[in-house]
């Protein structure tokens, strides 16, 4: 099997004179010393914002995190329900590693969540269950009464979803009571939550397009299929998880045939949209194969998408001239993007890199890779010759793919070592044009992603969620709802 030709033909000189050989193993040497140096700056950067003794937190909650370090434009001295669900996802990740001294922030983060339920808010309270959809709060777990675009659904789905893996770890611990008494509690009213309002209507992760959202969906299935094993773990019923198969089948209606449209409505755009590639990685399941009705990251659904995705960013900034298809490149929300003025993000970048490592992780377990007519496009980007068939884990058209796959994730990873100042600081965005940081300094959610797309990088993967198990869905969706019940749940000291 040949590699694509500008490689070969680098090769070939590299035979003749040392220095693209050389050069290479200089770019790998600088790419593993930039993520030692960054993993422990971003391990800092998501503890700084962190109330109560982050340096950054402006006397945040204990347990709550800011969004990052801007008083104005953006304003995010203010919490979100995602966004903190994500980086204490990424928290519990490194503390399942080894890292016991996160414990504490995590068993923080589940009180401050525990109150954050009861705040009554602009998009109602806890008595229906309809506050569970307010997006933000002030950092001292009060209501931000403004006018924001609300509801964002996917907030009590990720935060029951990052619960439900502290509780899997305590029961692990042989600690049931207080999986029980701290943990459910808190969940049972998010999934309640999601079980009667996953149909409504509500803004998607980027705040911007009221509708229905894949990333959304995505994250409410997962919730109620954990939910579900760790409800029965606890002997505690799950009403709401009942509805999983129909939100499993909704998500199906985000597939085109060629790439997910993330947003319905589009309201005018493509459609295409990182929310696809974030969902991927969020619903991840490394005991998973390559399943399409999940979208996991090494399905050739997923794989198609991925490519739609950064080639319509190859034309959109200026950073990325002369990043052709198959070499990685800087990555945004979507391409007619214009807060800020458009840029690529970090968060979306660090994604787009970490699918693939998902999808690595993946076709190792399996033991080989099918390449798909779907999924040929993907693959031929990276291996001009490649063609569709099985290849199994011992062949070496499996050890050519791989390879090209990895050098093509820690590609996306060195573009934004390239675009990452000396201090090694990451804010939300860098320049379109310049690749110099633009938006708020130290967003958390980037240093958490950044976390996250090293550890799989590194093969260290979470616990699975049983994706498989739970495949089956209706021919024809019905959008069943359960009616919840709602309880304050008061967790005690830890
Ligand atoms: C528009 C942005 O695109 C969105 O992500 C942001 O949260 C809101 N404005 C509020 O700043
Ligand atoms: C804007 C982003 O679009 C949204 O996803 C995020 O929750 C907020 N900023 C806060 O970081």
């Amino acid at each position: 099997m040949l590699l694509k030709p500008l490689v070969a033909l680098n090769m070939l000189a590299g035979a003749v004179v040392a220095s693209p050989d050389s050069t290479l193993h200089a770019k790998k040497a600088r790419l593993e010393a930039y993520i030692q140096n960054e993993k422990t700056v971003a391990l800092q950067g998501v503890l700084n914002n962190f109330g109560p003794n982050g340096s950054l937190c402006r006397g945040a909650a204990p347990g709550v995190a800011i969004a990052g370090n801007s008083e104005t434009n953006p304003p995010y001295i203010y919490t979100w329900t995602r966004d903190t669900a994500l980086t204490v996802m990424s928290l519990i990740g490194e503390f399942l590693e080894g890292n016991s001294s996160l414990e504490q922030l995590i068993q923080q983060y589940i009180t401050a969540s525990a109150k954050m339920q009861t705040v009554t808010n602009p998009s109602g309270s806890l008595s229906d269950g309809a506050g569970l959809g307010e997006p933000k709060y002030n950092i001292n777990i009060t209501a931000f009464n403004d006018p924001w675009g609300r509801p964002q659904r996917d907030g009590p789905a990720l935060r029951a979803s990052a619960l439900i893996a502290y509780g899997n770890h305590l029961l692990a611990q042989g600690q049931q009571a207080k999986a029980l008494d701290n943990v459910w509690p808190v969940v049972s009213n998010d999934l309640a939550y999601v079980g009667e309002y996953w149909n409504g209507t509500g803004f998607d992760l980027w705040e911007e397009v009221n509708g229905s959202s894949f990333f959304t969906t995505a994250a409410q299935y997962k919730a109620l299929v954990e939910g579900e094993s760790f409800a029965t773990a606890l002997g505690k019923p799950c009403d709401a998880c009942t509805v999983a198969p129909e939100i499993l089948c909704h998500l199906q209606d985000y597939w085109n045939g060629t790439a997910v449209i993330s947003n319905y409505p589009t309201n005018g755009r493509s459609g295409v949209d990182i929310n696809s590639v974030i969902t991927s990685i969020t619903i991840f399941d490394p005991a998973a194969t390559c399943d399409d009705a999940t979208f996991q990251p090494c399905s050739a659904r997923a794989l198609a998408n991925h490519k739609v995705l950064i080639d319509g960013f190859r034309s959109t900034y200026g950073v990325n001239k002369g990043r052709e298809p198959g070499e990685a490149a800087a990555v945004g929300r979507y391409t007619e993007d214009i807060f800020m003025g458009g840029n690529p993000w970090y968060l979306a970048t660090l994604a787009s890199a970490e699918q693939l490592y998902d999808a690595l992780y993946q076709w190792d377990r399996q033991g080989s890779l099918s390449v798909t007519e779907l999924s040929l496009p993907f693959f031929r980007d990276l291996v001009a010759n490649v063609k569709t068939g099985v290849y199994p884990k011992s062949t070496r058209g499996y050890k050519t793919i791989t390879d090209a796959v990895r050098s093509y994730a820690d590609g996306f990873i060195s573009v934004v070592r390239e675009y990452t100042p000396t201090h090694g600081g990451l804010s939300e965005e860098y320049h379109r044009d310049t690749g110099v940081q633009v938006s708020a300094p130290d967003l958390t959610w980037s240093y958490a992603s950044f976390l996250t797309a090293i550890a799989r990088r590194n093969g260290s993967v979470p616990p699975s969620w049983s994706s498989s198990v739970a495949l089956t869905f209706p021919q024809k969706c019905n959008p069943t709802t359960v009616k919840g019940a709602y309880a304050t749940a008061t967790p005690s000291p830890w």
